[in-house]
């Protein structure tokens, strides 16, 4: 059954819910599922802005024929190829055969190499800043290579002055009938752990990204999951954007990541947070890498400007889930962080070394308290030595 609702002007999200899928990329875990939007324009030609993942084109389909009520579908704008958003073209094609394929050469590269049989002679080739005039609106196309594809381009609506804006400013969870920002309440810690976890590594890009935005000055924007920002929130969502995209903390925090497998590390962690908290700070953020979805522990390093690193060695290195969760956080490029580290060593090891050197590469790390190492456990004449890292922790959250 057709389910759509009216963006603006005759523009229509034609998007659809999936709450079955487990996780996102088949790794990121979806509590509250994922939509998939897809956006139809109606004008003297009629344009489809996306189309959506296998799981909901049912829906998306009849959502087009609903619309155009026997018009013919003119454009398919591709901004993104990426199965989540193409797996449809086909089906489009099949339906509409004179439709245009609007994108970019690589666009195309990449439609070739997931799909047969969708003929060259479709293909409506664009470059930066390119326009296509729909009758009484015009669309221009903006190129945004890496966030977080190649291909990646964001399609502008100049009229109502809409940003369809790719996987850029999207968020994980269902819609809710209600899709836009203002209708609901906003899952700011949700939008973040897409952010960081999908898009962050690509931070310059998103910056060069935002610069074409500006220079637009849209008042919605139509992302390809979660909510359509509108109103204060395009501002709001622009702000937090720069923010990550520079790898800057939204402010002064803690995050505690610790592996434990027998208590004695963790232990030593609830004692850290108990000091931290009567010295007034606030919201602190204690994870078992074991336990947390490393996406969700990512999300709150991005947060906050301080990240506290508990592990103990094993088989004389880093313990795998620790490793795993510090590698991705690097590789996403994490920057302009206070770390600290506390180690457990029964014998001997090289995982503080090896914890450090996870982050040589990045800028801006700074460690700010002396490493607290402890033998299998933590002795009551160590409670001195604790105390003074909790201090050096407070003193770098008071730096600005
Ligand atoms: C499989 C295994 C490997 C370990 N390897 C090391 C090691 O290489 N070096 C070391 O000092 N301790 C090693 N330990 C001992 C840990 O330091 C000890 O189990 C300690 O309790 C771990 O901290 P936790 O109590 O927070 O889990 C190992 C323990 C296990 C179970
Ligand atoms: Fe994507
Ligand atoms: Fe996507």
């Amino acid at each position: 059954m057709h389910n759509t609702r009216l963006v603006c002007d005759n523009i229509y999200w034609i998007g659809a819910s999936d709450r079955i899928v487990a996780r996102f990329e088949n790794m990121f875990p979806l509590n509250e599922g994922i939509a998939y939007n897809s956006y139809l324009i109606l004008d003297e030609k009629t344009a489809v802005i996306d189309t959506v993942d296998n799981a909901v084109g049912g829906v998306f389909l009849e959502n087009i024929e609903y619309l155009l009520q026997g018009r013919t579908l003119d454009y398919l704008v591709v901004n993104h190829m990426e199965p989540d958003h193409c797996a449809n073209i086909r089906n489009v094609v099949l339906r509409y055969p004179d439709v245009k394929i609007v994108g970019n050469a690589k666009t195309f590269k990449f439609l070739e190499q997931f799909y047969d049989g969708i003929s060259v002679d479709s293909y409506l080739l664009v470059k930066d800043k390119d326009i296509l005039d729909l009758g009484s609106r015009k669309l221009s196309f903006h190129l945004a290579p890496m966030v977080h594809w190649p291909e990646v381009m964001v399609t502008y609506e100049e009229k109502n002055n809409v940003l369809f804006s790719s996987d850029a400013f999207g968020n994980f969870g269902a819609l809710n009938g209600n899709i836009f920002s203002d209708e609901v309440e906003f899952n700011v810690n949700e939008f973040r752990r897409y952010y960081s976890n999908v898009i962050a590594r690509f931070g310059s890009n998103v910056q060069a990204l935002l610069k074409k935005i500006h220079a637009l000055n849209p008042k919605i924007i139509a992302p390809l999951h979660g909510v359509v920002h509108v109103g204060s929130a395009v501002s709001s969502v622009l702000n937090l954007y720069h923010l990550w995209s520079t790898y800057q903390s939204e402010c002064s925090g803690v995050v505690i990541a610790y592996a434990s497998m027998y208590g004695n590390t963790a232990e030593v962690c609830q004692k850290l947070a108990t000091y931290l908290a009567m010295r007034g700070v606030k919201d602190i953020q204690i994870f078992d890498v074991s336990h947390t979805h490393p996406s969700y522990i990512i999300e709150k390093v991005f947060k906050y400007s301080n990240l506290v690193v508990a592990t103990p060695n094993y088989n004389t290195r880093l313990y795998f889930p620790m490793e795993s969760f510090l590698s991705e956080l690097a590789f996403l490029n994490i920057q302009n962080r206070k770390m600290c580290f506390i180690t457990n060593m029964t014998w001997g090891g090289t995982a503080l070394a090896q914890a450090k050197e996870i982050f040589s590469k990045n800028k801006n790390i700074e460690y700010i308290a002396e490493d607290f190492n402890i033998q299998s456990s933590m002795k009551e004449n160590q409670i001195s030595e604790l105390t003074c890292f909790a201090d050096a922790i407070l003193e770098s959250l008071k730096e600005k």
